[in-house]
Order: structure tokens, then C-alpha cells, then sequence
């Protein structure tokens, strides 16, 4: 029994590692052809680029793939790309209107890791003023972290968002660094409003909620970018589970370790065989929206949250994980170097005319997902 237990740990560890330099063979190729772009998407297999969208959401996302590959394999032009991305982020921390709740996802990624490898103070300075800008995003009365900004009307002051449980340890980095608790106790003032307003009773989780903002008062929940009000979107559900792990791992509060179980179960229970991602868990059998970024999160998140769980759950989030990797690396990569994006059939919302394309940040968890197996991840959460 033993002795079969260590032979597949080996053969999956092997995997991993060999999956990992199938990753850097291929980004070695794209990161010298696309050198300065900031991409999102690809159209017939060339990246776009975001440069001159400076404030979007994504724009962390393939500087944080590069620092990954860089801590994993040592190729400096990784880095210098990197850098040259986290420099273009400048000109956002300058633009307060143009700031969001998602300064996690594009200052842990860029600044944050920058830190992390070279001890850099000025990204260290960068990823503090976007922490301090997050954390300011506090509504007291809601207790929650306001999602996106609007015209000036107010209209969104109210709308917090499941996605921010992934920009929270922007905040407990920076109460590390800092020695400061006000940074964590705002992040768990966000992660236990979620807790008790998004995740419903089987589990499955809301995206919007909305909030009076002056009173604090709870209204309900939007369907978002899902399918509908209390349907389960799948890259939401995603969010929560590795944002509730990720929580638990800075906090200890044994609350957010019960949320991230319950996801879990939840997105285990409605998984199919095939080990396809819908863009819903509730859409019609017959629909085939797809969303490969969901599944290298929800991959991502059950890695993290295997360290935590106890008796057999430990091991059938593994075996989950392991599975929707796999299917992944075989139907879902594109592994061609001629086509610069990785994973495909991806998709942004449910509603949205276009589905099935590939996204940046698919890439990134997909990358952090295999280094995690093979134990050379640089942990940037
Ligand atoms: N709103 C972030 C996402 O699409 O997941």
C-alpha cells in the first residue's frame, strides 16, 4: 500500500515536473515575441495587448506567470519583462479614479513578487501605496471592500464582489511587512461579511452583493457575471474556495477554513466525469460555455486547501485537483509555441457574446497549479 502510495507521488511529481518545462519551452518562445505587451487575450493564436488599458483588472497577470517561471528556471529576460510591466503599472497608482478592489491581483503579481525575488524597496513602496489604497476601499458601515468604481454617481458604491477574497493578501502582506494590523483586520472585516452574505446554504456562492452604502444595510445578490441570481458561476465559486484557503493560511480563523470546505464540496459535487469546467454549474447540459480559467483556480484552490483539511477530504481534493490538471495539459493546452496563449476555451461571463477563447490569467493559475505539484512555486499570495 505504501509502497504504491510512493509510486504515485513519484509518477506525479514526475508529471508535474515534466509539464512544467513543457510550460517554459513554450513561454521562452512567446515571452520574446510579445517583449512588450501586456496581454489578455489571443486572436488567432497572437496576444493582444493591454498597455494602453492600463487599468485593467488582467495586467498583473502575465508578469506574475514570468516571475513564477523566473524563481522556477532562472531566465533573467522573464524578469526584465516583468519589470518593464510593473514600471507601465506606475502610471495606474497615479490615477486614483482608475483604481479598483483588484489591486491584489496586479500589485501581488508584479510588486509583490518583484520583492519577494530582489528585496527591490521601490516595488515594495509601489505594493504598499496599492495596499493602503485597497485597504481604503473599507466601507465601515457594510463592512465590506467596495468592488469597481463608477461615473462618480455612487451607483456601485454598494457592490462588493466574491473575486476581492483573491485580492485580500495584498493586505496581509502588507500588515507583514509593515507590522502593522490595521491591513489584516480590514481584510478580515471583507472576508467575514463574505462569508455570511455570499455563501449560501449548499455552498455554491453569489458574485455581486449588494450593500446601502451609507446605512451598511445587506439588499441581496446579483448574478453577475454568471448565468443568474443563485445560479453558481463557476469561476466565482473558484474565487471563494482558493480565497477562503488563502484567508485561512494568513488568519488561522477556523471559519474561513469551514467556508473553503464547503466551496469545495460544492464544486466537487458538480463536476462531471469529464473534468470540464462549465462557465456555470447550473447552464444547460446541452450549453458548451467553457471556462478553463475556472478550473486551473479551482485546481490552484484545492491544492492550497488539501494542507488544511482533514481525514479523507485531504485526498479527494488532491485527486480533484490532479484530474482537472490533467485533462487541462490534454485538451485544453495548446502547446504549439507558434500560438502564443497556453490554455484555451476560456470565458470572461456568461452572458457575453463571446466564449471558449483563451485568457491570460488561465495561464497563470494553470502555471502555479503545476509548480505547486512539483514544489517550485513562489507563493505570491
Ligand atoms: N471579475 C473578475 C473575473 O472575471 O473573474
Amino acid at each position: 500500500m505504501e509502497e504504491r502510495l510512493l509510486r504515485d507521488i513519484n509518477e506525479e511529481t514526475n508529471w508535474a515536473l515534466e509539464t512544467a518545462q513543457r510550460i517554459y519551452e513554450k513561454e521562452k518562445v512567446v515571452a520574446v515575441r510579445n517583449r512588450s505587451k501586456i496581454p489578455y487575450t489571443a486572436k488567432e493564436g497572437v496576444w493582444d495587448d493591454h498597455t494602453t488599458d492600463i487599468n485593467w483588472w488582467t495586467n498583473g497577470f502575465w508578469a506574475g506567470q514570468l516571475w513564477l517561471l523566473y524563481n522556477a528556471f532562472g531566465d533573467e529576460s522573464f524578469k526584465k519583462i516583468a519589470c518593464d510591466i510593473e514600471d507601465k503599472l506606475d502610471a495606474v497608482l497615479m490615477d486614483y479614479m482608475g483604481m479598483d478592489h483588484d489591486s491584489g491581483f496586479k500589485w501581488l503579481l508584479t510588486s509583490v513578487a518583484d520583492f519577494k525575488m530582489t528585496g527591490s524597496a521601490r516595488s515594495k513602496n509601489r505594493a504598499l501605496l496599492a495596499a493602503s489604497d485597497l485597504a481604503g476601499r473599507l466601507n465601515p458601515a457594510g463592512g465590506f471592500i467596495r468592488a469597481w468604481d463608477d461615473d462618480g454617481s455612487g451607483e456601485r458604491a454598494g457592490w462588493a464582489i466574491i473575486d476581492c477574497m483573491m485580492n485580500l493578501p495584498l493586505l496581509y502582506w502588507a500588515g507583514e511587512v509593515t507590522n502593522d494590523p490595521r491591513f489584516a483586520q480590514i481584510a478580515i472585516i471583507h472576508a467575514d461579511t463574505a462569508s455570511r452574505v455570499f455563501i449560501r446554504e449548499d455552498g455554491s456562492v453569489a458574485h455581486i452583493a449588494v450593500f446601502d452604502p451609507a446605512s451598511g444595510e445587506f439588499k441581496g445578490t446579483l448574478g453577475g457575471q454568471g448565468m443568474a441570481e443563485g445560479s453558481s458561476w463557476t469561476r466565482g465559486q473558484s474565487w471563494a474556495l482558493y480565497g477562503f484557503s488563502l484567508s485561512y493560511r494568513h488568519s488561522g480563523k477556523k471559519e474561513y477554513l469551514e467556508t473553503a470546505i464547503k466551496v469545495a464540496d460544492h464544486i466537487i459535487s458538480q463536476i462531471n466525469d469529464d473534468y470540464i469546467i462549465p462557465v456555470d454549474f447550473c447552464q444547460d447540459a446541452s450549453c458548451e460555455y467553457e471556462d478553463s480559467t475556472a478550473a486551473a483556480i479551482i485546481a490552484c484552490g484545492l491544492l492550497e486547501l488539501e494542507q488544511y483539511a482533514a481525514g479523507n477530504k485531504a485526498a479527494i481534493y488532491h485527486e480533484t485537483a490532479i484530474c482537472l490538471l490533467h485533462t487541462l495539459a490534454d485538451k485544453r493546452c495548446n502547446w504549439s509555441p507558434e500560438d502564443d496563449e497556453l490554455l484555451e476555451n476560456c470565458s470572461a461571463a456568461y452572458h457575453d457574446k463571446e466564449h471558449n477563447f483563451p485568457i491570460i490569467y488561465g495561464d497563470y493559475y494553470f502555471t502555479e497549479a503545476v509548480l505547486m505539484l512539483c514544489n517550485k512555486d513562489l507563493f505570491l499570495w
